[in-house]
């Protein structure tokens, strides 16, 4: 099973905390200085990707404690339990084998003694068919004309994963339109349908479950769409496809079970991109890219578990816990420098937040220590001329991870100069600072007096120090993400080892989904409001009040 080491227990543990007190104060710029190797020694060349954690607050004897402290908190043991399946998801009694889905060596992944390769297999291929037919024009609406549009309605997972990567490999997509419906708001999905053909429409309904409220309720409007403008029930069986886990739900729906892309239990949601989820990606980007995509991830899945915590995921994981714990660092920020990554960040917060976002432990007790941070972000250079005023002079400590790609796949003029030159920059300004002595120099040199220099100078200091870490790819492409993809992914599978958490369920988004239930009676029975705080009874009649007053 999965080790169980309260890491704050460990001896590492303690070590760490005494080498804080001695390098708190270290100024990068002078390690930097010190040492003329520090870049080689701070970063991992790969062939087609440079981790460059140089710029952190850290030393030689810091990763040398961080990799002690992941000895004695066994994580080899449990990322070698996760890919042999073992159910490291212990409170849903679940194996997490999202890596069997880009397995691609013949080595069989056994879940409770069965062998889940050939059914992956199958679904892939079942999948790729159904893929290249819609992409060709084959596979043909009710009314005999062609697919031109294809909607996803899922959320969370079923939407984060796939949206995030048909936008970054937008590049490579066909003459398929594929669009995301999530939010229940029917706005979501009357804007995405608006000027939609019906004839020519796909909707691909994506629930695990097959019961989460927002999927079910966009999906039971998605069909009345279709019906009302086909004027015929059959219409479901050519314009709507299911992915999900749970059969009898999608029959009972009405979709065709030979459109029913099947995935399994031990498919996080969180992860599921690359099962039958990942059907919107094959749609837009066509079955060889979205091998290619698998292909990516599972390099990353073979590193991390021949280098452990020295591949890049594990590096990233370690920096992670010594800012988290150490310097109480609340927040993270992920900026991808490429535009297509646009929905990064977003993916990101899910997979991280909803994994290690706990307060219990493995044992079941609440934790003595920090575990997940806060992700967010945005791509640069928007962040630049919005939120990076605070990560550079506000009063909190925020560690910012740079994704960037040496070649452009829109080369034009100097514009892709300009965006890394902006992205190392960044880096820089963020690590140096600029020290009073330095922004007196310039004041003078601007002819400023000595009175209006004292009045102007605290608000120019930038106290820099402030750890970035890069990942520089040589090209956005399919195979590329996707190791991006795992590399976080495994990144967050080692953190969680470390921080001694249960990072594959999510018990705390039910009590939400279940409070929703009395207030949506209270809210259409349009009675007496009882049984609830008197915050929200204030809320629902406000809202009966307004509603009735417009009606
Ligand atoms: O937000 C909770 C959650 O269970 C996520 O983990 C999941 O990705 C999402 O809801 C959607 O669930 P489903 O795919 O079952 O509709």
């Amino acid at each position: 099973m999965i080790p169980k080491i309260d890491p704050t227990s460990t001896l590492s543990w303690k070590r760490l905390k005494a080498h804080f007190e001695d390098v708190k104060a270290l100024q990068m710029r002078d390690l930097f200085e010190e040492d003329s190797s520090r870049f080689e020694r701070f970063s991992v060349q790969r062939e087609n990707l440079l981790l460059d954690f140089s710029k952190n607050r850290v030393t030689e004897e810091t990763m040398a404690l961080l990799r002690s402290l992941a000895q004695e908190c066994e994580v080899e043991e449990g990322i070698k339990a996760m890919f042999v399946g073992a159910a490291i998801n212990e409170t849903e009694h679940r194996a997490v084998l999202h890596s069997a889905l880009r397995n691609r060596s013949a080595s069989p992944v056994y879940v409770d003694g069965e062998n889940v390769m050939p059914a992956v297999q199958e679904v892939l291929a079942q999948m790729q068919a159904f893929a290249y037919r819609v992409i060709c024009g084959e596979h043909k609406g009710f009314t005999g004309r062609p697919i031109e549009t294809v909607v996803n309605i899922g959320i969370g997972g079923s939407d984060l994963g796939p949206y995030m990567v048909v936008e970054a490999l937008k590049h490579y997509a066909n003459r398929l339109d594929v669009r995301f419906v999530s939010n229940v708001d029917a706005t979501h999905l009357v804007e995405q349908c608006k000027g939609l053909d019906p004839e020519t429409t796909l909707f691909i309904i994506a629930s695990k479950t097959f019961t989460t409220q927002e999927t079910m309720t966009n999906a039971r409007s998605a069909r009345a769409w279709l019906i009302a403008h086909l004027g015929d029930e059959d219409c479901i069986s050519k314009q709507m496809v299911a992915l999900s886990t749970n059969r009898s739900a999608v029959e009972d729906f009405g979709i065709d079970l030979a459109h029913m892309f099947p995935f399994w239990d031990w498919v996080g949601g969180r992860y599921s991109l690359w099962s039958a989820i990942g059907l919107s990606i094959m749609l837009a980007v066509g079955p060889d890219h979205f091998e290619a995509l698998l292909e990516g991830a599972y390099e990353e899945d073979e590193r991390v578990q021949e280098e452990g915590v020295e591949s890049v995921s594990g590096i990233l994981a370690m920096l992670s816990v010594w800012y988290g714990n150490f310097f109480g660092v609340e927040t993270h920020a992920v900026l991808p420098y490429d535009q297509y990554l646009h929905r990064f960040p977003a993916f990101l917060q899910q997979a991280d937040m909803e994994s290690n976002g706990k307060a219990v432990d493995r044992n079941g007790k609440r934790t003595t220590h920090e575990t997940g941070s806060i992700i967010w972000g945005e791509p640069g250079t928007n962040g630049q001329h919005a939120f990076y005023q605070l990560i550079h002079q506000g009063t909190k400590l925020i560690p910012c991870d740079f994704i960037a790609f040496a070649q452009s796949l829109n080369p034009t003029g100097d514009h892709h100069h300009k965006l890394m030159a902006n992205c190392f920059a960044q880096g820089m300004a963020l690590m140096q600072g600029k020290d009073e002595v330095t922004v007196r120099k310039e004041l003078v040199a601007s002819g400023m007096d000595s009175v209006q220099i004292d009045a102007l100078l605290p608000y120019k200091v930038f106290k820099g120090n402030i750890p970035t870490t890069t990942l520089l790819f040589d090209r956005l492409t399919p195979r590329s993400l996707g190791q991006l993809i795992a590399i976080y992914e495994h990144k967050i599978l080692i953190e969680g080892l470390l921080l001694n958490v249960y990072s594959f369920d999510q018990w705390g988004v039910e009590l939400g989904k279940e409070l929703a239930k009395p207030v949506l009676k209270n809210i259409l029975d349009r009675t007496e409001v009882d049984d609830l705080d008197a915050s929200t009874r204030g809320l629902i009649l406000a809202m009966q009040n307004f509603t009735n007053r417009s009606s």
